[in-house]
């Protein structure tokens, strides 16, 4: 169609309403969870921007397919539906379901990691560090030059840096290097894209050097998308088939289908390897449940293998980017300094260039997401030194995270244009009281992933 609006592809068959909040009633609800947005409740939030993650919608075909759903312990219909559909798409020869994205990780961490391991990647989202450091391993981000760069607008600042990758893979620690693992998208490194270029050079380079070569594929068509906006070569190609090349350069992958599953639960991890696939089914048998479900209904394998075949869509995809791209510019308009170009599946916010006089230790980021709740009951993420820093020892300040970003993410076919317009609207006012946001002190956090449940207060 030649127009230049791109509408939401769908119609609206069922509503939940939304919250409207007083702003009162805002600060009282965020004091009483102690600073930390994910205390809140969601009849408590007007827009849910605090992830992308098993909150989009399903479509009426999905719906259908729930009650299609067979719920038999092992070798059910929905079973044999589920693995025709992820084999087609990946290609690898043994598909493992999980509930979600980190059970897939920590399987995988398990099977594969010994102390003092070391894996690379362009980033590693914070569950998979996490995992793979509970494992005593060391992942590495070796992201590339223009990824480090949160302004500039290159294609593909997903892309791993790929002499830094062979320096590793050729340096006497590369024993200690059991698979790379590329995140498609980035979502750590403000949601880019890599290119396929990227992806086949990994490959050439895990050849050489004999390692195993593993894909984070949460969002593999949000990916593919911007490979046939942004890469010549695949500029003609359908959508479908740049996934399934993707997929086939790599000898296994985890998933998290909470994301481009379109499902509200479920992740895959595959592999090509028969001895890894066993040793894999044996943990999950421990800790998920019976290989033809591992961890979910019926009624979910059926409705996760129905979204694998709805999200490649053209139409979807244009319009879910431009979703992005129209906050981004809003921000902009408002004066918000953001991660550009506008990644695949949130606004990134770049908090220390927003809000320069607040110290990492305070969390800047922190600080402008409560904002952002207090001014219109819109809920993002800190993801900086809250999230990704490390706590200091002793009443020493923390060690910074690179980045201090917060994030604005979008639900899977959930908000409507007029939402974005508000959200735009309560980043002008963001942007009105930069100038009086304070930092934040902890009073408690715990060892791990601490943004998800440490208290904090304003510091006055
Ligand atoms: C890149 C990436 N990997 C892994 C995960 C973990 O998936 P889950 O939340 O399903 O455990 C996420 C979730 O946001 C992610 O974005």
């Amino acid at each position: 169609m030649d127009f230049e609006t791109i509408i939401e592809p769908f119609k609206i068959k069922s509503v939940e309403s939304l919250p409207i909040t007083t702003s009162d009633q805002r600060k009282e609800y965020l004091e009483r969870e102690y600073w930390n947005v994910f205390g809140l409740k969601s009849q408590e939030v007007t827009i849910d921007l605090l992830t992308d993650s098993g909150t989009g919608s399903m479509s009426s075909e999905q719906w259908a397919a729930i009650m299609r759903g067979d719920e038999a312990y092992a070798g059910s219909h929905s079973w044999q539906r589920f693995h025709e559909v992820v084999s087609e798409l990946t290609g690898y020869k043994h598909i493992i379901p999980t509930h979600q994205g980190r059970a897939s990780e920590k399987i995988l961490a398990t099977i594969t990691l010994k102390e003092g391991d070391i894996i690379p990647s362009n980033s590693h989202f914070d569950t998979t560090r996490a995992n793979f450091e509970f494992a005593n391993a060391i992942p590495v981000d070796l992201l590339c030059e223009e990824g480090l760069d949160l302004l500039s607008p290159s294609p593909f600042k997903g892309n791993i840096d790929l002499e830094k990758l062979e320096e590793l893979l050729k340096s006497e620690d590369s024993d200690k290097v059991p698979f790379v693992l590329m995140t498609i998208t980035n979502n750590t490194g403000g949601g880019q894209p890599v290119s396929m270029e990227n992806l086949k050079k990994v490959r050439e380079l895990c050849t050489k050097y004999n390692k195993m070569f593993l894909l984070d594929a949460c969002r593999f068509a949000e990916n593919a998308w911007f490979v046939s906006q942004r890469e010549e070569k695949y500029k003609n190609v359908e959508i479908r088939e740049i996934t399934k090349e993707a997929f086939r350069l790599a000898d296994g992958c985890t998933i998290s289908l909470k994301k481009d599953g379109f499902g509200n639960i479920g992740g895959i991890l595959a592999f090509n390897d028969d001895e890894l696939a066993e040793a894999a089914r044996n943990l999950l048998i421990l800790t998920e449940g019976f290989p033809t479900y591992g961890g979910l209904a019926g009624r979910d394998l059926d409705a996760l293998a129905q979204g694998l075949k709805e999200i490649t869509d053209r139409n979807y995809l244009e319009y879910r980017a431009r979703s992005i791209s129209y906050l981004a510019e809003k921000a902009k308009n408002a004066g918000i300094p953001i991660v550009q170009p506008a990644g695949g599946h949130a606004l990134y916010i770049d908090a220390k260039n927003f809000v320069p006089d607040i110290p990492s230790h305070q969390y800047p980021g922190h600080s402008v997401a409560c904002e952002i709740y207090l001014i219109g009951g819109v809920r993002a993420v800190e993801l900086g030194t809250l999230a990704f820093g490390v706590a200091g020892k002793n009443g020493q300040p923390d060690t910074p995270a690179t980045h201090e970003l917060v994030r604005l993410a979008a639900p899977r076919r959930t908000y409507t244009q007029s939402h974005f317009d508000y959200v735009g609207e309560v980043l002008e006012k963001l942007s009105d009281t930069k100038d009086k946001l304070k930092g934040y002190e902890i009073l408690e956090q715990p060892k791990q992933l601490r943004h998800f449940t440490a208290k904090l207060k304003p510091i006055s």
